[in-house]
């Protein structure tokens, strides 16, 4: 349990900790975000998928107050984004803002700056930095200078830094692009962490397997509209694709087993048949129970289920999130 959680008394899990309607907000003529609906339910763990630009900063900017809106509404925690800044600030962490930091400081000082900052006093100052090094694993490193911090650290240090006064919901911009795999799944498990102590989690990603990792809810983001919103397997179900492969000996198996099962797709040369399929456990054994009751040998199976690539190109038509730079 995370020691400093005061302030997350204010939200219930059955408020949205961000509602967000109608939301637009355009640049000289250009229409950066249209219309855009979002809900993200305390206590949950929203990723907002999307190619570059897209709109997803814009959207971040827009919720921590950095950036005013043309129209629509969105409130944080309750307090609107436009008339009550103190409340959303007071409120929200965001990362991403603090690359400001100071090089030459170490990043014991620095937390310990942010937490003066944030009116702490010297001995809960204090105390909360020590936790902080702990729970991002920077103790060995906190009495040497930012300069020498590898980029992982550097955006755990960020995340810390965002975490020093508990705050109820925040937003994690890109947190792991340009990390290596290691340090990406450190800190999927820092934000899992934080998820179990009640915190509110709205983090953007071009990433889908970052969204399917860690998000309760998918809004797929495409040109400044949210295409889809769902939980990963509601946005999976959207998907045709998913199918079992079934690859056989010699043609005459392959014949029979084609005759079996109607919906399938042959393939002679490679003595593959593909059969439409959810994916499950249920729909395979149909499958495996027909071949057998007819003496069919099955030589190599594969299930494939639609993953969110599949989901990407379904919605927006494009395989993936690359290639698409504003
Ligand atoms: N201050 C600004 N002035 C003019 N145009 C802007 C400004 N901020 C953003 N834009 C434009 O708005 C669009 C959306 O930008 P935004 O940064 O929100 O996208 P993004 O989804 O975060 O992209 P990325 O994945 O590259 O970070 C882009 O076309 C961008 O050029
Ligand atoms: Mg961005």
């Amino acid at each position: 349990m995370n020691p400093g959680n005061q302030q997350k008394g204010t939200t219930h899990m059955n408020t949205p900790a961000i509602a967000v309607h109608g939301l637009r907000k355009s640049y000289g003529g250009k229409v950066v975000l249209d219309d855009v609906d979002l809900t993200v339910n305390a206590g949950t763990v929203t990723a907002l998928l999307g190619p570059n630009g897209a709109g997803k900063t814009t959207t971040v900017h827009i919720l921590s107050t950095l950036v005013r809106p043309d129209g629509g509404t969105a409130f944080v925690n309750g307090c609107d984004v436009v008339r009550d800044h103190g409340g959303v600030r007071a409120a929200i962490g965001l990362t991403g803002q603090f690359s400001a930091v100071d090089k030459l400081l170490t990043g014991e000082e620095n937390l310990l700056l942010m937490a003066r900052l944030r009116h702490l006093g010297a001995k809960r100052s204090k105390t909360r930095v020590v936790e902080l090094l702990e729970q991002f694993d920077l103790v060995d490193a906190a009495r040497k200078p930012l300069a020498t911090y590898s980029g992982g650290m550097q955006r755990r240090l960020d995340l810390a830094m965002t975490l020093v006064a508990t705050p109820s919901v925040i937003f994690l911009d890109e947190p792991t692009t340009g990390l290596d795999p290691r340090s990406r799944h450190t800190m999927w498990d820092i934000v899992r962490g934080l998820v179990a102590d009640g915190t509110t989690v709205l983090l953007t990603t071009q990433y889908l397997d970052e969204a399917d990792e860690l998000a309760d809810r998918i809004a797929v983001l495409d040109g400044g509209r949210i295409v889809a919103d769902g939980t990963p397997d509601e946005l999976k179900r959207l998907v045709p694709g998913g199918h079992i492969r079934l690859r056989f000996a010699d043609a005459a198996a392959l014949d029979t087993a084609a005759r079996l099962l109607d919906e399938s797709d042959r393939d002679d040369a490679g003595l593959v048949l593909t059969v439409p399929s959810d994916g499950g456990v249920g729909a395979l054994r149909t499958v495996l129970d027909r071949l057998d009751a007819a003496d069919v040998e099955v030589d190599d199976l594969s299930i494939h289920t639609p993953d969110l690539d599949d989901v990407f190109f379904a919605l927006t038509g494009r395989a993936d999130t690359k290639g698409t730079a504003s």
